[in-house]
């Protein structure tokens, strides 16, 4: 493997998306962790639909319908100042603490962004969290009018950096993107956040799962989709280490 670029998905894997939780539980106090899941549960399951379904809206779209959903099913108010100031968090969204770090320490590589995301939201979330510094691509799947895990999405890769599937190591912590992207050809790492052993734990210690329990065991943990990925990793700052022997 000779790896010429690094393609990072950007929301779970970059950025974590649990740091909205903050600004649900301010506008919706005693809501906010139900709220945060079900909201992204709902803002996958709508990519993968409209998917399906041949009607693409996109990301920014994907997630205020989400969200409305969210509040609708929840019996909460969707009044436009508690409903904006939940979204625009989604341009401010926590990095994770590795990964200014890590993308600094990557800097003799091509690093690029391949995200859902809608090129608007994109670049004001890469903007403000100062990775415009260190990218040098920010990819939206927009260009293809069709989510990941679609095999058009992932080939946006080659055409925006002009770098072959074999050469790229695309990283993610979203297990449903990194089989996506392992089916479509790239190397991949996958960032196991939350171990096998965690979860079954978490599972153990409550006899009523919390939402964000029940969310780690959908979308945390492998698929049963027959693609492992190459990489195993546990955290951004272990990618310089893995590719210096690559
Ligand atoms: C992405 O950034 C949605 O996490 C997914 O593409």
């Amino acid at each position: 493997m000779s790896i010429k670029a690094v393609v990072f998905d950007a929301y779970g894997t970059l950025y974590d998306i649990q740091s909205v939780a903050d600004v649900t539980e301010e506008a919706f106090p005693g809501y906010g962790e139900i709220i945060t899941q079900v909201w992204r549960i709902k803002q996958l399951e709508y990519t993968w639909l409209r998917s399906l379904m041949g009607h693409y809206a996109d990301f920014a779209a994907v997630t205020r319908d989400s969200l409305a959903y969210t509040l609708r099913i929840l019996g909460l108010s969707d009044e436009p100042a508690a409903f904006d100031g939940i979204i625009q968090k989604y341009l401010h969204l926590d990095l994770y603490g590795d990964a200014l770090a890590t993308l600094s320490a990557m800097q003799d590589r091509r690093l690029a962004i391949l995200s859902n995301g809608s090129p608007e939201m994109l670049n004001a979330l890469v903007k403000n969290s100062g990775l415009d510094r260190l990218l040098q691509a920010t990819i939206s799947v927009d260009a293809s009018k069709v989510f990941k895990p679609a095999p058009a999405a992932y080939a946006l890769i080659e055409s925006t950096l002009h770098v072959s599937p074999a050469d790229v190591l695309f990283v993610s912590s979203n297990p449903w993107d990194a089989c996506g992207a392992k089916a479509f050809g790239l190397n991949v790492a996958w960032i196991e956040r939350v171990t096998g052993e965690a979860m079954a734990l978490a599972c153990v210690e409550s006899t009523v799962l919390p939402p964000l329990t029940l969310f780690k065991a959908i979308r945390t943990q492998m698929d049963e989709l027959g693609f492992a990925p190459d990489h195993r990793i546990r955290s951004l700052s272990e990618l310089p280490g893995l590719l210096s022997q690559h």
